[in-house]
């Protein structure tokens, strides 16, 4: 049985202070606990410190991630940061693929596939993301897309705890824009996105690996994916920077 997970990408919002005191309304909606959900806060870097000092003071039911890695262990690579920088600073997930990444920092499947194994060697948990445009949506050819990106983004992989990789399937149609995908589009893609995973790494392991759905997810919507059997959780962006609205949407997943 998968655990459920709630991540919520704050991506470029919230400053230091205002990532604090948005962890802290967060403790609180949460401070009786997430039952069986597993949650997870990704702010931006400069914040994560900040986060993870309230995680500890509050002993807050959720774990911390970060919104991207690089590769290589150390070094003249100005701008980045290492894998060992974030376990150094408490986080334990690392979203990685976004399509915002993919889209306005051309980054490709064989880089996502690099910080994937940089982060699992480091003991972080990729949350790996795939999805697919508008037009590879209107051109029917959105399954046979996605699923070419998990086998990229998976290449050369050893998982053995399927709970140590994470995948959100996030049309990029669907991202801020309002316009979500029906449960049964998540489902879809979703459950193919599953096969894939039964071909490479076999079915006790692909079983276990849990798959988000991420495009405008919010409290009103959240139940009606989770009615599907692939779909395990969601990647939260704009709703995750309300702590009630993220604090609603852990509790209907419980
Ligand atoms: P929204 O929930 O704001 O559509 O963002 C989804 C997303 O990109 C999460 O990574």
């Amino acid at each position: 049985m998968r655990k459920r997970m709630i991540a919520g990408n704050w991506k470029m919002n919230e400053t230091y202070s205002e990532g604090v005191v948005l962890a802290q309304g967060l403790a609180k909606e949460l401070a009786d606990g997430t039952g069986d959900v597993d949650v997870v806060v990704c702010p931006p870097a400069v914040d994560l410190k900040g986060v993870a000092e309230v995680i500890e003071h509050e002993d807050a039911p959720f774990a911390l991630g970060a919104q991207n890695v690089y590769w290589e262990e150390k070094g003249a690579y100005t701008g980045e940061t290492a894998p060992d920088m974030l376990t150094n600073i408490g986080a334990t997930y690392c979203i990685i693929g976004h399509s915002e990444r993919r889209g306005y920092f051309h980054e490709t499947d064989e880089e996502i596939n690099k910080k994937a194994k940089a982060l699992m060697a480091h003991g972080i948990v990729p949350i790996s993301c795939c999805g697919e445009s508008l037009e590879v949506r209107e051109a029917g050819k959105h399954v046979e897309f996605v699923v070419d990106q998990i086998k990229k983004d998976t290449e050369g992989l050893e998982i053995t705890d399927p709970a140590k990789y994470v995948i959100a399937y996030e049309p990029i149609w669907a991202i801020g824009t309002g316009k979500t995908a029906t449960a049964d589009d998540a489902q879809e893609v979703i459950g193919a996105i599953r096969a894939t995973l039964k071909e490479i790494f076999g079915d006790e392991v692909a079983d276990g690996i849990r798959i988000l759905y991420g495009g405008s997810a919010k409290p009103e919507n959240i139940a009606g994916f989770l009615t599907k059997e692939d779909v395990d959780g969601a990647l939260v962006g704009g709703a995750s920077l309300k702590a009630e609205s993220f604090a609603a949407m852990v509790k209907a997943s419980m």
